[in-house]
């Protein structure tokens, strides 16, 4: 029987330490810890995403980018020398760090880049110093409507730059067009989960025709609503090398490597 690379952190301690999240005690019990069918199919990327890593002989030094309230850091802590957890929100990357001593995770470090541009990000973290940088449901979320997939590739390439010789960076993205996109709505509409709203006709391009481009318009960071991988795959193509691709029915999880000089240097912000 395979074992388990995600491990789950105990659910009481973001019972005690987690804040509200849409009802809930956390970003990590509403998402994950809820236990069911639900908390398995949610959970997958994290197992797929380290699974990944460990075909690619990912050891040493990773970050989890986008690291919420540190759901994935006890798992990450077991499997490489170092962690650096990052998130823009302080309120999240609070809660890590109670996360990370309260489950004595030696390893595991934590940085909050609000206000931080990238050299500055780049410079915390170290250059070219990672053996992978874990970005987990975290790229649907990043840039601007104007260059919907163009700003995620430039937030890549500003991610790239944390990468020694060799390094790699797992992407999970959520799969939001077709039958993935029926089966999301109904499983939130069953669980009475939000929802973007979505009109039928939208609801049936995205499922039938897996076109969501006119909803790009009412994209912004914390949402999905838009978000499509198989046009980010279209743009990944200008810098980055698909080394793996897995699709898990509702994510979608992706091993790249960027071609040669892709990562430009800039101090704009993050985003
Ligand atoms: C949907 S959560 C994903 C969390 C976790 N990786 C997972 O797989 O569930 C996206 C996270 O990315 C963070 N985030 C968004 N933009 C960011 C940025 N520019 N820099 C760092 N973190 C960012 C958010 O604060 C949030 O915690």
């Amino acid at each position: 029987m395979p074992t388990s690379l995600f491990i789950p952190p105990p659910r009481q301690v973001y019972d005690r330490l987690g804040r509200d999240h849409f009802g809930a005690t956390s970003y990590a019990t509403y998402n994950y810890l809820g236990g069911g069918v639900i908390g398995k199919v949610k959970t997958q990327h994290f197992e797929t995403a380290l699974g990944l890593a460990r075909t690619m002989g990912v050891r040493g030094d990773v970050v989890d980018f986008g690291c919420a309230d540190g759901v994935l850091l006890a798992s990450l802590d077991n499997l490489y020398d170092s962690v650096v957890a990052v998130d823009i929100r302080p309120d999240f990357i609070e809660i890590c760090a109670q996360v990370v001593a309260d489950l004595a995770l030696s390893r595991t470090t934590t940085l909050c880049t609000e206000g931080l541009d990238w050299d500055q990000t780049v410079e915390r973290i170290g250059a070219g110093s990672k053996s992978a940088v874990f970005l987990l449901e975290t790229l649907e979320h990043i840039g601007t409507r104007d260059e919907f997939y163009e700003s995620k590739i430039a937030f890549l390439q500003q991610v790239a730059r944390l990468l020694a010789a060799d390094g790699v960076i797992i992407v999970s993205v959520p799969n939001m067009v077709g039958l993935s996109l029926l089966a999301q709505r109904m499983v939130l509409a069953a669980t009475r989960k939000y929802r973007e709203p979505l009109s039928m006709g939208e609801l049936a391009r995205g499922v039938v025709l897996r076109d969501v481009s006119t909803l790009e318009a009412r994209w912004s960071n914390d949402d999905h609503l838009g978000f499509n991988h198989r046009a980010l795959e279209v743009a990944l193509q200008t810098s980055f090398d698909v080394v793996h691709r897995r699709n898990i029915g509702v994510n979608v999880v992706y091993a790249l490597r960027p071609q040669v000089a892709t990562a430009p240097k800039g101090p704009a912000l993050q985003g």
